[in-house]
């Protein structure tokens, strides 16, 4: 079955020369050559200001360009997100993209505080995947560093607005030598082709 891909870009170089980028083109080409439907947001490319208080998350206008995401998402039937691990979590463009993005009134029915557990979900439905690039081995931020924040973004985030399952991939040494590089390019081809 042929889905809509969604996958989101969140290096926050837009000169995408980067890994995470040459990751998401592999993607997209294996999801395209087996008839997915893929839309990108380069995270670094959009317009938008910090979200700076509760008042504006809750009752604000998103600008244009979150707008347009957030269309872009409700659309999707499979995010994918793409980053490299900064300071141990993920790029704070990354973050203030999300905290603009899903805002209580996108995310729930009723438009309440993220805090209503109760609250209907607007994103049941949609699967995702997460994909981060480090400097360290990848066995080290999965046992030592207990991957604590990409859980909080499968979580905390992602399972909070209903968005499920959520599948993750940790790439340690940035993906290592070229060999081992091709092999991971050819791993999200594969991701991409079966659209999970
Ligand atoms: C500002 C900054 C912070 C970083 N912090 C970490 C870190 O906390 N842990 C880690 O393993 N690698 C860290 N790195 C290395 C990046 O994760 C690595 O360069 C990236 O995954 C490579 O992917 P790219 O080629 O797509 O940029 C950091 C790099 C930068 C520039």
């Amino acid at each position: 079955m042929s889905k809509r891909i969604l996958v989101i870009q969140g290096h926050p170089d837009p000169e995408r020369q980067h890994f995470c980028h040459a990751l998401a083109d592999a993607y997209s080409q294996g999801a395209r050559a087996e008839g997915h439907t893929v839309k990108e947001i380069e995270v670094a490319a959009l317009d938008f200001p910090w979200l700076r208080s509760a008042e504006e998350f809750e009752k604000g206008n998103p600008p244009p360009d979150i707008k347009s995401a957030q269309n872009a998402i409700e659309e999707a039937d499979h995010l994918v997100f793409i980053y490299p691990l900064w300071l141990g979590d993920m790029p704070a463009i990354l973050k203030a993209f999300l905290e603009q993005t899903f805002r209580p009134g996108f995310v729930t029915d009723s438009g309440e505080g993220m805090d209503t557990i109760s609250t209907a979900r607007r994103l049941k439905g949609i699967s995702a995947r997460i994909v981060v690039t480090m400097g360290m081995p990848g066995f080290f931020y999965r046992f030592f560093y207990r991957m604590h924040s990409l859980k909080s973004f499968k979580r905390n985030i992602l399972q909070f607005c209903g968005i499920r399952p959520v599948k993750t991939m940790t790439i340690g040494m940035s993906g290592g030598s070229e060999v081992k590089r091709e092999q991971w390019l050819k791993r999200l081809q594969g991701c991409g082709r079966q659209g999970i």
